[in-house]
């Protein structure tokens, strides 16, 4: 594309085509990156925080991040959940330095105001001054100095938070087929903390989402998903976009077997036999046979792949970095068979995971190639130029339909 040496001037405009680019400055631009974490994480957004069997008894409590932002997650009194910025309301250092704990109250490390579960402020050493001198002021109110609380959500066991004081409810905000497939997979039944993963990805956040709206892929990067017949090309499946920017890619666990389609794919490997198969062979649990994964924007990618099960929380670390934070789990009441499967399962996922590892790779790879491309962007014409479902695997419509969502959000 021939460009004048002036191009930068015009360079951040959307490209003509509309959702079927994306110009590679989404994923570069420091200025929008503030911008996403304004409006989609700190915004009128529910954000994922934790699982309540992660949190099980009075004081327990998880530390967690929306955006950049800090907030611990904190089993109260009666059962309540309660959620709280982690900065201090004195001086603002961050009060919990632990990703896990029970505690009875909290203190500040710094000047040991203390806070209670809930995030009252409910003690300041040296209040009254000493030897009649210093101390606080005598109408200084305890009340009027609480933590930053958040707007909580739960939802069959899943916790979720927004900084918004009056967000739309969390039904509204998934829309009717996102919270269709929530119940699907959290029915009520108690869920068990199976474990943790924890990685660091030198890209953009949102390129993590657009890789699980991303079925074409699938089909092709990841050899041990097509070579053992967890994916593939040609399986009954759906791409679904949803609102708010959210979106389920539905597909089904077929066996190994060699077709037509994948016999062409690169990656199929067919001689390839595992000594083991049970990492590949599922225990059937649901009745519509379906694999689910539910991108819920901005912070969680709910996945379901043979018997594991797992949130993956995405942390924005900077416009080219993002933590994912992986927690595993099951349903309390599952056999101990069920159990195995599930842990034995995760090794598919995970930044060592038969699966996940490439993709880390390519969207370190992808990241590389955004930068110094202003005047660039990416092609998403596979299964059409539209935004409609699409009743197989063949397509980007879901990256079509989050960048629309994304422009209209944005104001680009
Ligand atoms: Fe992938």
């Amino acid at each position: 594309m021939g460009k004048s040496l002036n191009a930068e001037v015009d360079s951040k405009a959307w490209p003509k085509e509309g959702w079927s680019r994306v110009p590679f400055w989404v994923y570069t631009d420091p200025d929008l990156y503030q911008r996403e974490l304004d409006l989609f994480f700190y915004g009128r957004s529910w954000n994922y925080v934790a699982l309540e069997c992660e949190i099980p008894e009075k004081g327990s409590f998880k530390r967690s991040w929306i955006g950049e932002r800090q907030v611990v997650v904190v089993r109260g009194e009666n059962d309540e959940v309660h959620i709280w910025e982690n900065r201090c309301a004195h001086r603002g250092a961050r009060l919990c330095w632990k990703n896990k704990g029970k505690e009875e109250s909290f203190t500040c490390p710094y000047h040991q105001w203390n806070f209670a579960l809930d995030g009252k402020l409910q003690g300041v050493p040296l209040k009254r001054g000493v030897l009649k001198k210093g101390g606080m002021p005598s109408d200084f109110d305890n009340a009027n100095h609480g933590l930053t609380r958040l707007q909580v959500h739960i939802e069959n066991g899943t916790i979720w938070a927004s900084f918004h004081p009056a967000p739309p409810s969390f039904a509204e905000y998934s829309g009717p087929e996102v919270m269709a497939h929530i119940h699907r997979h959290f029915p009520g039944r108690k869920l068990k903390l199976l474990g943790y993963n924890r990685q660091l990805i030198p890209s953009n956040w949102k390129l993590y989402f657009e890789n699980l709206k991303d079925p074409y892929h699938a089909t092709l990067l990841h050899s041990f998903l097509i070579t053992f017949g967890l994916w593939r090309a040609d399986t009954q499946s759906e791409s679904l976009p949803a609102v708010s920017g959210h979106s389920l890619m539905v597909s089904r666990n077929v066996g190994k077997k060699k077709t037509d389609v994948n016999a062409d794919i690169a990656r199929f490997k067919d001689a390839l036999e595992l000594h083991d198969a049970d990492t590949v062979t599922p225990l059937s649990e649901f009745s519509d046979g379906q694999v689910v994964a539910i991108t819920h924007f901005p912070s969680v990618v709910i996945h379901q792949q043979a018997n594991t099960f797992g949130m993956r929380h995405i942390i924005p670390k900077g416009i080219d970095s993002f933590e994912l934070a992986w927690t595993f789990f099951g349903y309390e009441d599952d056999s101990d068979e069920m159990t195995r499967l599930r842990v034995r399962h995760a090794n598919l996922y995970g930044p060592a995971g038969y699966v996940a590892m490439e993709d880390g790779e390519v969207l370190a790879e992808s990241q590389g190639g955004a930068h110094h491309a202003d005047a660039y962007s990416a092609v998403l014409e596979m299964g059409g130029r539209d935004v409609q479902p699409q009743d197989h695997m063949v397509t980007e419509v879901l990256i079509r339909a989050f960048y629309k969502y994304y422009r209209e959000a944005m104001g680009l």
